[in-house]
């Protein structure tokens, strides 16, 4: 509870303050993986102003998963990172499933459940962005559902040849009992 309240401060802190110009970049918004796979969710930043230390955070809505605390950094002249010292701290719910990387704060989720599924936020100084993750089954049921689907459209294709094969027997028939009380009616006359 109170981390989760510590995270929300944060979090407001980040929208607040989020107008100082560090230039973040999240390299797909959104990212599907299946259930028991890695995910690498890319970030890159670069830091608009002289700094020895930084610190990113990644987290959920209501729990903070990993924090990277730089105490000395060495960067390009645009800013980029090129050398960290620092310290990286894996909050126990995600102790031995994540890894980040100091340099650019990707951030890589090991061995995805279906629970899994949610908007990641990354912080870096003042700035945030999301990553939206959706875990599916894995792949060989979406195999398996793209095969039913195939499967349903050959048995509706079927349906409607039958339907057709029906119609048309039924207005032949309709046809042959319609000429013959015309036949009998001439056999009669004759
Ligand atoms: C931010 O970084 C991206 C990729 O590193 C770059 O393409 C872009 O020009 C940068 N924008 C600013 C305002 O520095
Ligand atoms: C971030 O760093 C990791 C480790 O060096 C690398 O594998 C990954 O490709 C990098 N991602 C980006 C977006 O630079
Ligand atoms: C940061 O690292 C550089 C290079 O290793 C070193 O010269 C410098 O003294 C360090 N600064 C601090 C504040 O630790
Ligand atoms: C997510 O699912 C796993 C099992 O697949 C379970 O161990 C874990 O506690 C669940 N986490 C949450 C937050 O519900």
């Amino acid at each position: 509870m109170r981390k989760s309240i510590k995270c929300y401060i944060h979090l407001l802190f980040c929208i607040v303050a989020g107008t100082f110009g560090e230039n973040l970049t999240v390299h797909k918004a959104s990212v599907a993986v299946s259930v028991g796979q890695s995910i690498l969710l890319q970030t890159s930043f670069t830091l608009s102003h002289e700094t020895l230390d930084y610190e990113f955070q990644w987290e959920t809505g209501d729990y903070v998963i990993a924090k990277y605390t730089a105490y000395n950094s060495s960067f390009t002249p645009q800013g980029i990172p090129t050398w960290t010292n620092g310290r990286t701290k894996i909050y126990p719910k995600y102790k031995e499933r994540v890894e980040i990387y100091p340099l650019n704060g990707s951030l890589l989720l090991k061995n995805v459940k279906l629970n899994d599924t949610r908007i990641y936020i990354f912080c870096v100084l003042n700035v945030e962005k999301n990553i939206r993750l959706w875990v599916h089954e894995n792949s060989k049921t979406l195999g398996e559902m793209k095969l039913r689907g195939w499967n349903d459209t050959i048995f509706i294709f079927r349906i409607l040849l039958c339907f057709f094969f029906v119609t048309s027997l039924i207005l032949i028939t309709r046809c042959l009992d319609g000429s013959r009380p015309l036949l009998s009616a001439n056999h009669q006359h004759s």
